[in-house]
């Protein structure tokens, strides 16, 4: 059995990979923040179709309590599956921050950096050597990198390093058989940035070509067949899954 670590798992975008995965015959280990409730939803959701998954807390921006995190991971993994080592590493945790460059604090982008950047290329450093060779890291990065959309510029250049970053970790990890890639999301009904109101949405959907905003299962979808052995030569690629946003 593969077994897959999905940051930021209770919810959204990591809460679908991490059903889509189990549906896929993985194991699932997800992280949640501030809302162990709703991870709980998800392993539960998980082991009632028979699957097998463990919820664990990880503040992706608290890069201190990564080695902490590191042992927790090591014991689950003996503690339910029986061994040492785990597959794939999905980054995925991450927030919202509405605001102009004019207005963005010293505080809000340093909090900003450690979750969409710092955090994943510390945890990815850390968790590597548990990591099997012919693994498979996939970064969660976005279309606001591509398309400059006002009002979110430190979350969208995170974004752009995490999406550079995921080709040097393909490169790097290469020796290894460890692929690397990253998904770029346009619009998704999800919580992030306090979700999406009316007005929003239709803004939204009027840039895609599509016509409307995607969900999160299209999403989750997508990352679990990346996952998987049928996307084995795919590797290096920042691939949007946006309904095509701004085109
Ligand atoms: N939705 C979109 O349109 C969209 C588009 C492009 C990219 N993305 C990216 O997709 C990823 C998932 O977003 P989402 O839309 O699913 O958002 P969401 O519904 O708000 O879920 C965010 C998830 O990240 C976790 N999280 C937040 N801050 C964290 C931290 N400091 N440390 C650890 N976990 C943290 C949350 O955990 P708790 O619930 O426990 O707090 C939750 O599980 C993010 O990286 C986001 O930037 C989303």
């Amino acid at each position: 059995m593969k077994i897959v670590i999905i940051t930021g798992g209770s919810r959204g975008l990591g809460a679908s990979t991490a059903i889509h995965c189990a549906k896929r015959g993985m194991g699932v280990v997800v992280t949640y923040n501030s809302n162990p409730a709703k991870a709980d939803e998800v392993v539960s959701e998980i082991t009632a179709q028979g699957g097998k998954a463990v919820a664990l807390k990880l503040d992706v921006g608290d890069i201190g309590a990564f080695p902490e995190f590191r042992d927790a991971v090591k014991v689950q993994l003996q503690r339910v599956w029986g061994r040492q080592t785990f597959h794939y590493l999905v980054n995925n945790a991450g927030y919202g921050l509405y605001a102009p460059i004019t207005d963005v604090t010293e505080d809000q982008f340093d909090g900003l950096l450690n979750v969409h950047l710092k955090g994943p290329f510390f945890l990815t450093q850390i968790l590597l050597p548990l990591m099997e060779d012919g693994g498979h890291i996939v970064n969660m990065t976005s279309a606001t990198s591509r398309v400059a959309t006002a009002g979110v510029a430190p979350y969208a250049s995170f974004k752009g390093g995490l999406e550079v970053l995921t080709r040097y970790m393909a490169k790097e990890f290469g020796e290894r058989r460890i692929r690397a890639n990253s998904i770029a999301p346009g619009a998704i009904r999800t919580e992030l940035g306090g979700g999406l109101n009316d007005e929003f949405e239709a803004m939204l959907a009027g840039k895609t070509a599509l016509g409307r905003v995607g969900e999160p299962e299209e999403i989750g979808g997508v990352i679990a067949s990346l996952l998987s052995e049928e996307s084995r030569w795919i590797n290096a690629q920042n691939i949007e899954v946006a309904g095509g946003y701004v085109i």
